[in-house]
């Protein structure tokens, strides 16, 4: 890949702004400034290093982020009252460029403003629709905190399936677990508006706190602090996409 194009591709400013940034000496490919913006780059994605105006970054051919949410923040990319997740990336995630097959960096699904934990993010149009999609049936899997002690009717009315306002066909959790007397685990395969917290609703309890802990086989760790972010490895988005494809 030329270097002009891998700077570009990964979000560093327009065309005519990397190639200015490369004949200026701005620009080095594994620690060796490159002033050619022509010169053939064997671009590895997560393993090739280079940096821009002292900016360190690893070459991604597709982005999979994972963000741990914190409350506050809206999963927008134009937010009304509270600041978007977006601004927790940096600024070359922000700005890639879309293409073909990629919308540029989106929010996964989107999680409520009070909702914090496991968001991801992506390029990758293909991906995103399957995360997303029910067809999929990707769990997702969230820490529910409850403001009245939970009753075994509640979670057996859950499993069976609750019919909310805006469909007539019920929907069920694939998993409800009480963890203690406030606090249930349940684990969802679609992603309605709202839908935990409207489906707790619908068996007479309320949601105090929302947090989303797993998505398919990725789980959130004490290693991310909230607000941070950080790429998937190879191994994760393999399985995120095997996930995907298991249940087609
Ligand atoms: N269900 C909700 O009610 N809110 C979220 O943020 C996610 C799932």
């Amino acid at each position: 890949m030329r270097l002009d194009q891998l700077i570009y591709s990964q979000g560093f400013g327009t065309r005519r702004h990397c190639a200015g940034l490369i004949v200026a000496g701005l620009v080095s490919v594994e620690d060796a400034v490159c002033l050619d913006p022509a010169a053939e780059v064997l671009a590895v994605s997560g393993q090739t290093t280079f940096s821009v105006q002292r900016q360190s970054w690893q070459f991604h051919e597709r982005a999979y982020v994972l963000v741990n949410k914190p409350a506050g923040y809206e999963c927008s990319q134009r937010p009304g009252a509270w600041p978007s997740v977006y601004s927790l990336l940096p600024g070359p995630l922000r700005q890639r460029p879309g293409g073909v097959k990629s919308p540029g960096v989106q929010a996964v699904g989107r999680l409520d403003q009070d909702t914090t934990g496991l968001l991801l993010l992506s390029d990758d149009g293909a991906f995103i629709h399957r995360m997303n999609s029910p067809r999929y049936h990707v769990p997702k899997v969230y820490e529910v905190t409850v403001r009245h002690p939970l009753a075994v009717s509640q979670i057996q009315r859950l499993l069976d399936g609750v019919v909310l306002d805006d469909d007539a066909r019920p929907v069920r959790a694939a998993a409800a677990q009480v963890v203690t007397s406030r606090h249930l685990q349940l684990t969802l395969t679609e992603g309605k508006y709202h839908q935990v917290k409207r489906m707790v609703a619908a068996v007479g309890n309320r949601v105090n706190a929302l947090h989303r802990s797993q998505v398919g086989p990725l789980v959130l760790g004490p290693d991310l602090a909230t607000g941070q972010w950080r790429w998937l490895t190879a191994a994760e988005v393999l399985a995120l996409h095997e996930v995907g494809r298991a249940h087609r």
